[in-house]
């Protein structure tokens, strides 16, 4: 399948190999959006996805190693996600400052847009989830810096705040949207929160837009697009 002409750009996805982004890779493939994955484990990507993409191997540390991933890429989708308390795999280092330095170098490069997925709950500095070393404030940090680059000089960008991620098939349940950070709990495919990143590529109602999301009933789907037009303004 592809986009019927919507989008013609490549796609680098950071955090590809992690569980968020294979399903941002396997959607971006679906509609036969040309992919470059920017990972740390080459030969993880390499086993994960083969000739199917173009794969760069760096650290979300390393300006350079994230300058070469950009170049040439029209739009960047970020799963990037910490799993350690300190080090290269914590909040201060992946979900702070690695998508703060992937979104300057992305923009030096001339991409022309930058997804990513934060968390619900993310303005909420007293939740239980900030003793882990901060990650919700490290994600809204790096939120803030995301919507001041890229809301400028004719680039835009798209944040997906979901609630608690789930594995499963995409399309599988109506979702329930909001902005502001007012919802409290629910739950979420990975594949659905990859489905809304990738149509935001080329649809204008999700520019520049910040939203949180979770699950409705389970219902099938025939596209996500709607639910951008549900977004309180
Ligand atoms: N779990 C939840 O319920 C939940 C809820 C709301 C929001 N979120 C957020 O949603 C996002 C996606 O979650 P997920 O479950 O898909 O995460 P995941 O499977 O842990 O994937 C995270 C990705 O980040 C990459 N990464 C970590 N440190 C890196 C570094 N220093 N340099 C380069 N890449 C690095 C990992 O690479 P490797 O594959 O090499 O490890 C992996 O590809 C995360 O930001 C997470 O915090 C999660």
């Amino acid at each position: 399948m592809d986009n019927g002409g919507m989008y013609r750009g490549k796609v680098l996805v950071a955090g590809a190999t992690g569980k968020t982004g294979q399903w941002v890779v396997k959607r971006l493939l679906h509609y036969g959006v040309p992919v470059r994955v920017f990972s740390r484990d080459k030969d993880k990507a390499l086993s994960l996805f083969g000739d199917r993409v173009e794969i760069v191997s760096g650290k979300i540390q390393n300006a350079l190693d994230i300058a070469l991933a950009v170049a040439g890429c029209d739009a960047v989708i970020s799963t990037l996600g910490s799993s350690s308390y300190s080090g290269e795999s914590s909040p201060a280092d992946v979900d702070r400052d690695g998508v703060k330095r992937l979104a300057d170098e992305a923009a030096k490069a001339g991409v022309k847009h930058f997804g990513l997925v934060s968390s619900l709950a993310v303005t909420r500095w007293y939740h239980p989830l900030n003793l882990f070393a901060g990650v919700l404030q490290k994600k809204w940090e790096a939120e803030e810096h995301v919507r001041k680059v890229f809301a400028n000089e004719g680039r835009s960008y798209t944040i997906v705040r979901p609630g608690g991620l789930k594995d499963g098939d995409p399309l599988h349940y109506k979702l329930h949207v909001d902005t502001g950070d007012r919802l409290w709990n629910g739950f979420i495919n990975r594949s659905d929160v990859a489905e809304l990143l990738v149509l935001a590529l080329w649809l204008d109602k999700a520019k520049n837009k910040t939203f949180e999301v979770v699950n409705g009933t389970q219902e099938p789907q025939t596209a996500l697009d709607q639910y951008y037009d549900a977004l309180p303004e």
